[in-house]
């Protein structure tokens, strides 16, 4: 690795001097500046003390004593920011956060991809169709989606549009969770009609049953419904991938002496722009918040150490969150070697298993689907490895939806490559639906306790 002289002075936009990867081209560059300069003046979508707040449980969760649920769409988009789509992936969550607790007998941190995952990043900068060539589209952040030259034109009003959109989630959020929405999570509100058609029926029926009774038993002793008694936290997380739009709410906290990203609580580096001569790199070394990482194939043990000495020179708690996604096949043979490098570096880290980007497939007519059972297979396999090493997992990281859609093969109803045209949604990676995603939480909560953890 180079170390850039100038690695010392690090400011909002000194990723600027960085080679940026996968950020778009603005045609309109007077109108660029003053999108950045409005942002910046705007008020923050989160503050300090929740990013604080949720590195403090990272901690707790980095020795064990927590278990982070991370998830959400692949990419949200504008149009669905609707009330339905955000009630129901924040019941999924809720309900799949209580199956947890149960099943792992700790704490889970709730984490949505949400109110900012409006950025993507691509394989090629350019698409061309029929000779035709176009800018890709990187998200509704920065352009449109239909092939036409007017919406694929980066457009530097959809930074705005995002922030909104952001915040309008956010808040929405924040209003159902502090109203009696998280009763919900109690299961008699569940759907679980899925369970009769499971071959662990009878398991799952007990795992409800038993969060049922316990919910029973604690509300009666309290006098008063759980959700009363417990606030339902809850916060929000993007790929960190837009600079400039991370950058222009990037706020110096004087009582603090730190710099937070607070465009949201949890910002992540993705597997593409993890260069650690790159941009990316550079921005997120400055910031306070808590952050992840997503590591892979290809991701070598030098390269891990010389990232978590950038990002973590002081070896913080809470800060770290290394994401693992090498694929069901994978990742037996690709995790335990950055095991070992973490633990050399002497970095606390939160390992966090998303078994869905290396588990990614097409079916024979060229639909993009996951296979719930490598999605099961791969989470298996990184408790394993872990356990195996004496380290732990302390986390899942989901792409998943609280609807009905039929994205992802596989699950106790049998879905099929067949059965993927009659509700397939999403514009970018295949999400499990409430009942895939439900299931999977059951599998980890079965998985934990037939192992006595
Ligand atoms: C994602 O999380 O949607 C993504 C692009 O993942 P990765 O960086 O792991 O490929
Ligand atoms: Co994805």
């Amino acid at each position: 690795m180079t170390r850039t002289p100038n690695r010392a002075d690090w400011h909002p936009a000194s990723w600027q001097s960085y080679e940026a990867a996968q950020q778009p081209t603005y045609p309109d560059k007077a109108e660029l500046e003053r999108v950045v300069g409005e942002l910046s003046r705007l008020p923050p979508i989160v503050t300090s003390w929740e990013v604080d707040g949720l590195k403090e449980k990272i901690a707790k969760a980095q020795q064990g004593d927590a278990f982070v649920l991370q998830g959400g769409d692949c990419a949200e988009s504008f149009d669905d920011c609707t009330s339905d789509s955000v009630v129901s992936k924040l019941k999924i969550l809720l309900q799949m956060n209580l199956v947890l607790m149960y099943g792992l007998k700790k704490s889970v941190v709730r984490i949505g991809r949400m109110a900012g995952q409006y950025a993507k990043p691509r394989s090629a900068d350019i698409e061309t169709r029929e000779g035709h060539s176009l800018p890709s589209f990187r998200g509704d952040l920065v352009n449109r989606s239909p092939f036409t030259v007017d919406d694929r034109v980066p457009d530097p009003k959809l930074i705005l549009r995002g922030y909104e959109r952001a915040a309008l989630t956010l808040n929405f959020v924040r209003s159902l969770v502090d109203g009696g929405f998280a009763d919900l999570h109690h299961p008699e509100y569940w759907d679980l009609d899925w369970v009769g058609h499971s071959k662990t029926a009878n398991k799952y029926h007990d795992i409800v049953r038993s969060i049922s009774d316990s919910l029973d038993f604690l509300e009666s002793i309290s006098g008063r419904p759980v959700y009363q008694t417990q606030r339902a936290e809850f916060f929000a997380a993007h790929e960190g991938l837009h600079l400039l739009y991370e950058q222009s709410q990037t706020r110096y906290l004087a009582h603090r002496k730190h710099w937070y990203d607070l465009t949201t609580h949890f910002p992540w580096i993705g597997m593409r722009t993890a260069n650690t001569d790159g941009a990316h790199v550079e921005y997120f070394r400055g910031i306070a918040n808590p952050i992840g990482i997503k590591v892979g194939p290809g991701m070598t043990a030098d390269w891990l150490q010389d990232l978590l000495r950038i990002l973590n020179p002081n070896n913080e708690p809470g800060r770290i969150t290394l994401i693992h996604r090498f694929g069901a096949k994978s990742i037996e043979k690709g995790l335990p070697d950055l095991i070992r490098a973490v633990r050399e570096t002497g970095s606390p880290v939160l390992w966090v298993c998303d078994p869905m980007h290396g588990n990614t497939e097409s079916t024979a007519d060229g639909t993009k689907t996951r296979r719930f059972d490598n999605i099961v297979a791969e989470l298996e396999s990184a408790f394993r490895v872990h356990d195996s090493m004496g380290s732990h997992l302390g986390g899942v990281h989901l792409e998943l939806t609280g609807e009905n859609v039929t994205e992802c093969t596989g699950g106790a109803r049998g879905l099929t490559d067949g059965d993927l045209v009659r509700a397939y949604k999403s514009t970018v990676d295949p999400r499990l639906n409430y009942e895939q995603a439900m299931e999977v939480a059951m599998t980890i909560a079965g998985l934990r306790q037939s192992n006595g953890r």
